[in-house]
């Protein structure tokens, strides 16, 4: 028997209804379509309304539509991860409370946080257990409410985020397809160009900390902007090179979608054409941990069974990296 390898084996996805465009945000802030599109590449995004929904109402509807897809009974699952920055709560983890309403009574469940890198080093923490043979289902969930915690008389993060979640079923799998290589790196400087600064142990909730919006998220868009472009693109190339890996050899390149301007300096620098990079940042935004999968969600239906995709995430902390993962199946 060759060595078992990690695949992904079904997706699902869901974001809510609400569609907040370009022209909603003008009502908003100081800003124009024009200004958005050119500097972004986002029209519009989705936000969840409605009291009481949490990143769990997200989650729970993107697991629900792979298992229907999948025809899976939720029993099977080992074990739910569920990757975000927006948690239900600080404490009780998210993924324990979607692992139930899913009914995964079999599965344990953790939450796992490094801001828009989150699903992309959930595919490194979900394929080792995988690879390990400890586990044979585990479930892969990247959601976000960011409209939980944006500002909306910000115009430079109000624009950029938006809600949304993704599943992703790890599978092993013994014909060699899967998670190939990973490159993923972490430099705490950047803490201080994206964050939010209360609510945590280093500055807990106050009437202070509410009047001066630190339960919001701050950007220092420029500069988070400049270590995007450098490091998604470095650590793609790095993949690729490490692998060898030509151009023609990847089939997809798999980007978070925080600004068409980063992406496509990723692409370019990997020689790819835009055909082979998947996109889908004007209608969603910036959904934080939901990116990747979503991508892999639209685009399902034109993947297929061998073809070489190549992840790249950048975000809070900083965290980054790349992903080389090669499909399993045909939809
Ligand atoms: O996913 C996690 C990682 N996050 C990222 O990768 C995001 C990285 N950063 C970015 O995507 C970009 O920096 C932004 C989209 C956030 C901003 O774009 P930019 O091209 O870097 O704009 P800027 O911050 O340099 O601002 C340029 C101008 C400024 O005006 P002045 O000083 O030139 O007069 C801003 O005040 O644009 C102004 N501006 C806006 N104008 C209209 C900033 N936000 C807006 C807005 N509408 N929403």
């Amino acid at each position: 028997m060759g060595k078992v390898t990690s695949a992904i084996t079904a997706v699902g996805s869901y974001v809510p209804d609400f569609v907040m465009t370009n022209k909603i945000l003008e009502t908003l802030v100081e800003t124009n379509d024009e200004w958005i599109t050119t500097r972004t590449g986002i029209k519009e995004r989705r936000i969840l309304k409605g009291e009481g929904l949490g990143t769990s109402y997200l989650a729970i509807k993107a697991a629900e539509q792979l298992l229907d897809k999948r025809k899976l009974d939720p029993k099977e699952i080992d074990m739910v991860i569920v990757a975000t920055a927006t948690p239900d709560m600080m404490v009780a983890a998210t993924a324990a409370y979607v692992a139930s309403e899913i009914g995964a009574t079999n599965a344990f469940a953790y939450d796992l946080q490094a801001a828009c890198s989150s699903f992309l080093y959930g595919m490194s923490t979900a394929s080792s257990y995988i690879e390990s043979g400890r586990y044979k289902k585990v479930l892969l969930i990247g959601a976000d409410k960011m409209s939980s915690i944006i500002d909306y008389t910000d115009r430079t993060t109000c624009i950029i985020f938006g809600d949304g979640a993704g599943a992703a079923l790890f599978e092993p799998n013994e014909e060699g397809l899967g998670l190939q290589d990973e490159y993923l790196r972490s430099d705490g400087v950047g803490r201080n160009f994206l964050k939010m600064d209360a609510g945590g142990s280093l500055l807990p909730a106050s009437e202070e900390t509410v009047k001066n919006r630190q339960h919001f998220i701050y950007q220092d868009g420029k500069s988070v902007f400049k270590f995007a472009v450098t490091n998604m693109a470095d650590s793609a190339a790095k993949i690729m090179e490490r692998n060898n890996l030509s151009h023609s050899d990847v089939d997809w390149l798999v980007p978070h979608q925080a600004n068409k301007r980063i992406i496509d300096a990723t692409s370019n620098r990997m020689g790819l054409d835009d055909s082979k990079v998947m996109m889908n940042i004007q209608r969603y935004g910036n959904t934080t941990s939901a990116t990747l999968p979503l991508l892999l969600s639209d685009y399902e239906s034109r993947l297929k069974k061998g073809d070489n995709l190549v992840f790249a995430a950048f975000g809070g902390g900083f965290t980054w990296g790349s992903i080389y993962l090669k499909w399993a199946y045909n939809s």
